[in-house]
């Protein structure tokens, strides 16, 4: 394929080898993990090893991890369910203005229930002040969320020093973090952190789609969104989706494979992006953090002058794909409220595009990509 797929921050293209595993678990080991039978057991080993496997990169134990349908509704488990859960203890909630609207959603919709949430703001960087969270703990608060890796800028919040803060002020209350831009990607410093909840989703890192997990600690209560059997300990029953819960867990493992050497290959390709448009001569602005302090996939750019969408479409003409603010929004050609939290103008707002990479790149795709940028700008400066 000539295409250079630059969008991997939205899905990622699965490795040939999930398929592969996905496909024959679909077909060969179809029994269902709570059948008694040795169909039943077959079934329930790959759901062992996807768990050892998603725990092992997590660096926590096996029983803590719930499996989901994604991301999302890891999110919604984590916040929805802990609030609820420890209603009784206090209403008070913390979380960003830079969530994802899967965590942003669950507020609003606790807000509704009569919950009292603070949302921290965030510098030019996309980043918060821990000392604004430190402003704000209190005895009620029972449920802190900040993401990890953002979705759109790439920028990555202080989470060791937010534990720190959250732990000493009230040692119950709960941090959950959405980790679903970095999750084998990155390190994950889970005991650092003080971490009691942290989300995952698949396909995000080479795995299939409508899968992810949500990693509960030790003595964590929350409730449950659904009621059913008693599969994931009760938290997400129904029958385990188990081919794309076996391809989830070899995509981890595959993904977190040589992290250190991949991170350095993204930061490459991130910084010989930047390097070829500053070659052409092409007018650009960085949004978020310094390329090099931010999560060495994700790179957020505003052309002055140029419309977000139609450089997209014009990209694409020339087989190169990425993302206008965050495609995980659906196609809505909304402003982004990551982009207008870090306090961009509206000129720059409307012609910022993602550029996310994957290990699947090479450095000749970044130069290729750089070269097609230009030369769109270019041509649409000019009409
Ligand atoms: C930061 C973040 N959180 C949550 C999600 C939702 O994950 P999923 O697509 O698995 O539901 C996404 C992407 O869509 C994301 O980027």
């Amino acid at each position: 394929v000539n295409e250079i797929y630059l969008d991997n921050s939205a899905t990622t293209r699965p490795y040939p080898e999930v398929v592969g595993l996905a496909a024959r678990v679909m077909s060969d080991i179809y029994g269902n993990p709570s059948s008694m039978h040795d169909l039943g057991l077959a079934a329930g080993q790959v759901l062992a090893e996807a768990r050892r496997q998603v725990a092992s990169v997590l660096n926590v134990n096996d029983k803590e991890i719930i499996f989901t349908s994604g991301g999302t509704e890891a999110n919604s488990m984590a916040v929805i369910g802990a609030a609820r859960r420890n209603r009784n203890r206090g209403d008070h909630l913390i979380t960003t203005v830079v969530e994802h609207s899967s965590v942003l959603n669950c507020f609003r919709c606790l807000e509704q229930e009569g919950f009292r949430v603070d949302y921290l703001a965030v510098d030019s960087r996309g980043v918060i002040d821990p000392e604004a969270l430190r402003a704000l703990v209190n005895e009620k608060t029972t449920l802190v969320s900040i993401m990890h890796a953002n979705n759109e800028t790439g920028s990555l919040q202080p989470l060791a020093e937010a534990g720190r803060i959250i732990k000493e002020l009230n040692r119950s209350a709960i941090f959950h973090i959405d980790a679903v831009q970095s999750f084998a990607r990155l390190p994950l410093k889970t005991k650092e952190w003080q971490a009691d909840l942290i989300t995952c989703s698949s396909h995000k890192i080479h795995g299939p789609r409508g899968v992810g997990c949500l990693w509960v600690n030790r003595g964590v209560q929350l409730e449950p969104l659904l009621y059913g059997g008693g599969q994931e300990k009760g938290l997400r029953p129904g029958t385990e989706n188990t081919p794309a819960i076996a391809g989830f867990g070899l995509a981890a493992e595959m993904t977190a494979q040589g992290q250190d050497s991949k991170v350095a290959q993204l930061m490459a390709l991130k910084l010989a992006l930047i390097g070829g448009l500053h070659d052409r001569d092409i007018h650009f602005k960085i949004n978020g953090p310094d390329p090099a302090e931010g999560a060495p996939h994700i790179l957020n750019l505003s052309f002055p002058g140029v419309k977000a969408e139609v450089l997209l479409h014009s990209l694409e003409a020339k087989g190169i794909y990425v993302s206008a603010g965050s495609a995980c929004h659906s196609r809505r050609p909304e402003p982004s409220h990551v982009l207008e939290s870090i306090g961009l103008e509206e000129k720059l707002l409307k012609s910022a595009l993602r550029f996310s990479f994957s290990s699947m790149n090479c450095e000749t795709e970044a130069d290729r990509a750089a070269a097609g940028v230009a030369e769109a700008v270019r041509e649409l400066q000019n009409m």
